[in-house]
């Protein structure tokens, strides 16, 4: 048997921020990010459409991108306090995701970061509260997923969270709220939610519900992307709705290791100066990983089909494979996004010497390919690689070498 699980409502559409006012409740805790959208006015509008629905409303702001063990806890324990019967997490992935992983805790109180860690095993939410989403970046799709992603600073390692508990209630997809995205935002994002979309569509747990989702992502990401990074607003509302399709298949389908290495090298240099965004990560491997995973014949065939949906061109498959590869690659160069680690500089712009040294990189290559295998997101991968594949792997993502095995 398997689940399709998605929230039980969806308002889009430019001003659907305002759905907030039909929300029935007496107390709802908005938690937010560093200070975009108060910066832009979506925080007083969201708090006085919750006001207007009869509700007392209090903040829980400066969540830190990606969000550690000790804010989710911080968060859980103003919660407690204020007894929220909505909550309502608005911004990027990271508030959200910090949001989600402290309604776990709000609920259910003596559950450890490490129980919160455990694959589809979390207990019933929703006994004291329900779950509102609004996305203000276009790439996570966290507003509809099962997922959330906090960093154990201590340890330098994402864990995903990963239950269908955690899917909200209600998701916000507002246009509006995309359009204050700089340039960088829109890119790393953007990608986020082709590797998504890409993953999805090749991972084990793929099936008829997820699919169309996915190639339909796929094809507006491609349409989309680059004319939304370039200023097109109209390109950037459409983004807005293909990153949330695409949340939609892989929340259901999972993922694979592109994004079991994003999340194990994302905060593994942050002592070297910056961590290497999410966005801009996925960015980086999914070529490397496309080739990795077309040696198995069944990701091979369905890559070959993202290629023809994008009108890629190609005889056989291979030829099929190798042209998604180099779209993707020419992608990132229009995005200004590095082809690998060695040129992943400060912000996550391209330079000739970026900010992991080499030696570093090879010193701690064994434990973060150990890391990689054994991250969630491993499991639905179409080829299982072993230790050793996944050093190649992450070797040919550092110094940008051909994947031949
Ligand atoms: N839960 C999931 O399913 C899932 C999936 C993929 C990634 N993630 C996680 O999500 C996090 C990344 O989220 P993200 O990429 O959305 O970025 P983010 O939430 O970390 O935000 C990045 C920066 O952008 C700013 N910002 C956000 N929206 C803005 C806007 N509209 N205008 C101007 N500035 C804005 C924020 O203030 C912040 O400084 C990572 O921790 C990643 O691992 C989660
Ligand atoms: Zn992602």
């Amino acid at each position: 048997m398997a689940r399709f699980t998605l929230p039980r409502d969806l308002y889009h559409g430019k001003g659907s921020l305002e759905a907030l006012k039909t929300l029935i409740g007496s107390r709802a805790i908005v938690c937010v990010g560093g200070g975009s959208m108060k910066k832009y006015g979506f925080l007083d509008k969201a708090v006085e459409y919750l006001k207007e629905a009869g509700m007392e409303v209090r903040l829980i702001e400066g969540i830190e991108p990606d969000p550690s063990v000790d804010t989710v806890m911080k968060g859980a324990q103003i919660m407690s306090e204020f007894k929220p019967d909505w909550i309502v997490a608005m911004g990027g992935g990271s508030p959200i995701d910090a949001a989600k992983a402290m309604w776990i805790k709000y609920e259910h109180p003596e559950t450890t970061f490490e129980d919160m860690c455990k694959v589809f095993g979390l207990p019933k939410l929703r006994t004291k509260a329900k779950f509102c989403a609004i996305p203000s970046t276009s790439g996570t799709a966290t507003e509809v997923t099962a997922f959330s992603v906090i960093t154990d600073n201590e340890k330098g390692i994402k864990y995903p969270l990963a239950d269908f508990e955690i899917t909200p209630d209600v998701a916000i997809v507002d246009p509006d709220l995309a359009q204050t995205m700089p340039k960088k935002l829109v890119a790393h994002t953007g990608m986020d939610a082709m590797t998504h979309a890409i993953e999805a569509y090749v991972s084990t747990a793929s099936c008829d519900f997820t699919d169309p989702l996915a190639l339909h992502a796929i094809e507006m990401i491609q349409n989309d992307l680059v004319d939304s990074y370039n200023g097109d607003a109209d390109k950037r509302a459409k983004m807005h709705n293909a990153q949330c399709l695409a949340g939609m298949a892989f929340s259901n389908a999972l993922l694979g290791i592109v994004h079991s290495m994003a999340h194990k090298t994302g905060a593994a240099f942050s002592d070297y100066g910056a961590h290497i965004i999410h966005g801009a990560a996925n960015a980086m491997y999914l070529p490397k990983v496309i080739a990795f995973n077309a040696k198995d014949a069944r990701a091979s065939s369905r890559y070959a089909e993202i290629a023809d949906r994008m009108k890629l061109g190609g005889k056989t498959e291979k030829e099929k494979v190798s042209l998604l590869i180099e779209y993707l690659r020419g992608m990132n160069t229009k995005l200004n996004i590095p082809q690998c680690i060695k040129n992943y500089s400060a912000e996550g712009y391209p330079a000739e010497n970026g900010f992991v040294p080499e030696n570093i990189f090879r010193e701690r290559l064994h434990d973060i390919a150990v890391n990689a295998i054994s991250d969630a997101c491993t499991g639905s991968n179409p080829r299982q690689p072993s230790v050793e594949e996944m050093e190649k792997l992450l070797l040919c993502c550092y110094y940008d070498n051909e994947v031949d095995f």
